[in-house]
């Protein structure tokens, strides 16, 4: 398969307009979204082809609240990490979008995946949590090219979100991702925007 400069295009649209969101309309999405993003995970790369992200759908409304009640709390402790006028700017940030969201997935990695039988990883463990980051990017930019919004939640505690969910010994919390059509689109971070951190560019050093 070769590509041409058109697909390059529009692959750097998508690239360029994939944000983190964190207002969403609460329109449900139809199955075929839904199914679309699973498959995206499917493409990911993973060291060993392990594919070590567990995705559970957060359906359950106690669940869901269970989850924001986490949020809120990891938050107010962020929150009080800051001072001044730091702290207020942290007050005015939306950090989470899980009170509108209509699709809610909790990931984990794995960390002990009989999958790959341990190629690639027995130097550096960490390849399988880095693998569900890959995972996650692979959702959140075909979603984008779906034009659904996604936003990843880390201000967790994760031995809260693996309490809650009950999942196995060897699975770690990754993120919580909302997801849904955005009530607006942008082409700049919103911590750009609001002047929080702004964007600098990636430089390579030659050595
Ligand atoms: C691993 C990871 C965790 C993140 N956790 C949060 C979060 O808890 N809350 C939030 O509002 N944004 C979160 N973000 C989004 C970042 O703030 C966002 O990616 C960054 O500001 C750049 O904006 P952009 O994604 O729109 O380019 C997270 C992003 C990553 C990659």
């Amino acid at each position: 398969m070769d590509f041409a400069e058109h697909d390059r295009d529009i692959l750097t649209q998508i690239l360029r307009w994939r944000r983190d969101v964190r207002h969403f309309r609460p329109d449900a999405l139809n199955s075929d979204i839904e199914d679309a993003l699973q498959q995206a995970m499917d493409l990911a790369p993973s060291v060993g082809n392990a594919r070590p992200w567990r995705v559970i759908r957060v359906e359950s409304p106690d669940l869901r609240k269970a989850g924001q009640e986490i949020f809120s709390t990891c938050n107010q402790a962020a929150r009080d990490s800051y001072d001044g006028a730091q702290r207020d700017a942290y007050m005015a940030l939306k950090l989470a979008g899980m009170e509108v969201a209509p699709l809610q997935l909790a990931i984990f990695t794995e960390t002990a995946p009989e999958e790959g039988h341990g190629l690639g990883r027995a130097t550096m463990p960490e390849t399988l949590v880095q693998s569900t980051a890959m995972s996650i990017y692979s959702l959140m930019l075909t979603a984008r090219a779906l034009n659904i919004g996604v936003g990843m939640v880390s201000i967790l505690d994760p031995g809260a979100m693996e309490r809650l969910f009950d999942v196995p010994d060897t699975w770690c919390f990754a993120s919580w991702l909302c997801i849904g059509y955005p009530e607006t689109q942008d082409d700049t971070p919103l911590l750009h925007r609001v002047g929080w951190q702004e964007n600098t560019q990636t430089q390579w050093e030659t050595r």
